[in-house]
């Protein structure tokens, strides 16, 4: 993976049928997504489950681009070894799920992955001042995480002050929830790179009808783009 500021779209495979993975992946890879976001949950740091190192380690046969592993999970340690071995490129923790944030950010990039950290809407950007040397992405939260299809919350403060903490650092700034063609443009002009997107990406569409997913991903870019 090399590093760059250009806008990324990542669709969330939450938002993706659950019967049909593999198809799924290889439709909005082909349709023109940079990256594929994993979310992992855990019914208990998030009020809500979805898959675990099985089935990301499955997912992992068909990406071909980056797989983003986004864990709202707690507590992390004790599976990082296991995401590795499931083939995440990327993989997150949050701030919020443990006192420990520095120690598993140095475990990921020990296991040979990038080390993300991300951050809940009710937590400062100053929370990761001492974790930007260890970090590959922060993740700005614009939603509680939990479900795909929620209501954008306003972080473009957030955003801001961030980019200029992460200054000439080669760290991400990705966004996560609610990004459509009118969100995107908002966090990219703020200085976010990375635009997680779920339902805007796989609304209307279908792996019958890969297209539209096609269209949905540009969209969100050249509103991106263009701010
Ligand atoms: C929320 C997840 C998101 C979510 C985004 O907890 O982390 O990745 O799937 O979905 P949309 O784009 O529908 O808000
Ligand atoms: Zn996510």
């Amino acid at each position: 993976m090399t590093f760059d500021r250009r806008i990324k779209i990542a669709p969330s495979i939450l938002s993706a049928d659950f019967a049909d993975f593999g198809r799924e992946i290889r439709a909005i890879e082909d349709q023109g997504a940079d990256w594929v976001h994993v979310d992992v949950m855990d019914g208990h740091f998030v009020p809500n489950l979805t898959f675990g190192p099985p089935a990301v380690a499955a997912f992992r046969k068909h990406v071909k681009t980056v797989m983003d592993v986004h864990l709202m999970i707690a507590p992390v340690d004790p599976y990082i070894d296991a995401y590795a071995k499931a083939g995440a490129d990327i993989l997150t923790a949050h701030i919020e799920a443990g006192p420990h944030i520095h120690r598993t950010l140095q475990a990921i990039r020990g296991a040979g992955m990038k080390a993300g950290v991300a951050l809940n809407p009710g937590t400062s950007a100053d929370a990761v001042e001492h974790l930007l040397d260890l970090t590959d992405l922060v993740c700005v939260m614009t939603v509680n995480p939990g479900f795909g299809g929620q209501k954008y919350i306003d972080m473009t403060a957030k955003v801001r002050r961030l980019r200029a903490m992460i200054g000439d650092r080669p760290v991400h700034i990705e966004i996560d929830g609610g990004m459509d063609p009118t969100t995107a443009p908002l966090m990219a002009a703020a200085g976010a790179d990375v635009l997680v997107a779920g339902s805007a990406v796989f609304k209307g569409g279908s792996v019958a009808a890969p297209e539209v997913y096609g269209a949905n991903i540009r969209a969100i870019r050249a509103a991106a783009e263009a701010a």
